[in-house]
């Protein structure tokens, strides 16, 4: 006989297959927007959720607030139903909700789950048994069966359980990493494989249901630790290669060895061996926080993460590095940071992105300022940039006009829509901190 919990399962599935179901996706940032426009490319009726009264009004007006998400694509998900609001209670209305909300560090570089816990709170009164809740935010392996599930279980008035298995009634949680690469327009969304692992097989498999819808392929794990570590690994070993390419470089310019040369060399060995570039420091919300949460958690097993440390350690020194070889190649021209004119170009973290979170832009800017340079930047992506790492930067970008009036042009950013070969031309003196200018053959230019 079949249980009544084994046909709401079925009646979810069947609401994914059919497209029926209704999703809701908590944090309408760089992850949650674009996901919500996937499902509902795929014909569900999604609703978004956020706490920003700015970003709701924005999307339900038909606009976007993310450059590369144009307005004719939301209105487009409008078409197919698409909604956005603050309003907790709606959760009740939903077959599924997927949280993408923060997962920063704090002022003690610890993991800051207050974003997850404060969305999985104001979830839990609203669960009705048969639902799917799905974390994506990027956290320590444990965060969903130690934080979510007791949170979930403790908030709902009515008592609704996590299910644990095929037959045990309640919501289904699972945990999915999500794995976009921003800016990256080689891999199509839907190519990159999901990984999912849930409490127990039929969150697993509803999940697996779900994303099959978007992704082409979905991989599930046993676990909601697994997935949540498997998360961390790939952003470990983007961390730690990123450091190892930028300790190296650093020998390479002591030994006058070209490390680009080195890399593009290397890379022409079809196994074994993938090309990672050195640049100015990491950033982003990813690859300079993630890894320590895995530090963190590490701590409760009485384990250090050296490789993490250390990989740490070498690239938070990189833009200190960038400011030595700045005053460096200032010295060359006997002038001194102090009172020079710098021009910073690019403040995003990486090429082509409107996001500057835990840019290095950030500390090159600071540094710059706090050694007395007069400093500038120019960003087509960014009008004005307000706080900086450590405290307001206020500034606004400057044209790209009557280069020669700096005494150093910076490149720290290396958008795809600047002409190096004219900004080379025009400058006095280029400091290129991502081999932007490689091809150019110029006395001006100082690679680091
Ligand atoms: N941005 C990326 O490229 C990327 C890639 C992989 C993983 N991640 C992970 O995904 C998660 C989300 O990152 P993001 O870049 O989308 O962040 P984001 O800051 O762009 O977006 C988060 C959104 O959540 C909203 N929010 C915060 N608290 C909320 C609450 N209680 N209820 C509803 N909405 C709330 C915010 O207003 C914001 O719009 C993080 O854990 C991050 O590590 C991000």
């Amino acid at each position: 006989m079949i249980t009544a919990t084994e046909s709401r399962l079925a009646g979810l599935k069947q609401g994914i297959e059919s497209r029926q179901a209704r999703i809701g996706i908590v944090g309408m940032g760089y992850v949650g927007l674009p996901l919500a426009l996937l499902f509902s490319g795929e014909r569900f009726h999604v609703t978004g959720f956020d706490v920003e009264p700015i970003k709701v009004s924005t999307l339900n007006a038909g606009g976007s607030y993310i450059v590369r998400i144009l307005p004719s694509e939301i209105k487009e998900a409008q078409r197919a139903g698409f909604l956005a609001t603050a309003d907790y209670s709606q959760i009740a209305q939903m077959d599924a909700v997927i949280i993408c909300v923060p997962t920063p560090l704090n002022e003690h570089h610890e993991p800051d789950l207050s974003y997850v816990t404060g969305t999985v709170a104001s979830i839990a009164p609203w669960l009705h048994e048969g639902q799917l809740i799905v974390l994506e935010s990027t956290t320590y392996p444990g965060t969903t069966e130690e934080i979510v599930v007791p949170l979930l279980e403790g908030g709902n008035p009515n008592g609704v359980k996590v299910s644990r298995s095929l037959h045990q009634p309640g919501v289904h949680v699972a945990f999915s990493p999500e794995r976009e690469d921003p800016g990256n327009t080689d891999v199509a969304r839907h190519d990159i494989p999901k990984v999912v692992g849930g409490c127990g097989p039929a969150a697993t498999e509803l999940a697996t249901a779900m994303y099959g819808t978007i992704f082409r392929r979905v991989v599930s794990v046993s676990s909601p630790a697994a997935a949540e570590m498997t998360k961390l690994l790939e952003n470990i070993y983007r961390c730690v290669n990123i450091a190892l390419v930028n300790e190296l470089k650093q020998l390479c310019m002591r030994m006058g060895i070209d490390i680009h040369e080195v890399i593009d060399a290397a890379k022409t060995k079809p196994f074994g061996f993938q090309a990672f570039y050195p640049g100015p420091g990491l950033g982003g919300h990813c690859i300079p926080i993630d890894p320590f949460y895995l530090s963190w958690k590490a701590k409760q097993f009485d384990f250090r993460t050296r490789f993490i440390e250390l990989a740490g350690e070498i690239n938070t020194a990189m833009p200190y590095f960038v400011i030595e070889q700045i005053a460096a190649a200032l010295n060359e021209h006997s002038k001194s940071i102090k009172g020079s004119k710098i021009l910073v170009l690019g403040v995003a973290y990486k090429r082509d992105i409107d996001d500057l979170r835990e840019s290095p832009s950030l500390t090159i800017l600071e540094l710059l300022r706090e050694k007395g340079a007069n400093v500038a930047y120019n960003d087509p992506y960014f009008p004005t940039v307000g706080h900086g790492r450590h405290y307001d930067l206020n500034m606004t970008n400057t044209p790209l006009d009557n280069l020669a009036q700096y005494d150093a042009v910076v490149i720290v950013t290396d958008h795809s829509d600047y002409d190096y070969k004219a900004i080379v031309e025009q400058s006095q003196l280029i400091v290129d901190t991502r081999n932007a200018t490689k091809g150019i053959d110029s006395a001006k230019i100082v690679r680091c």
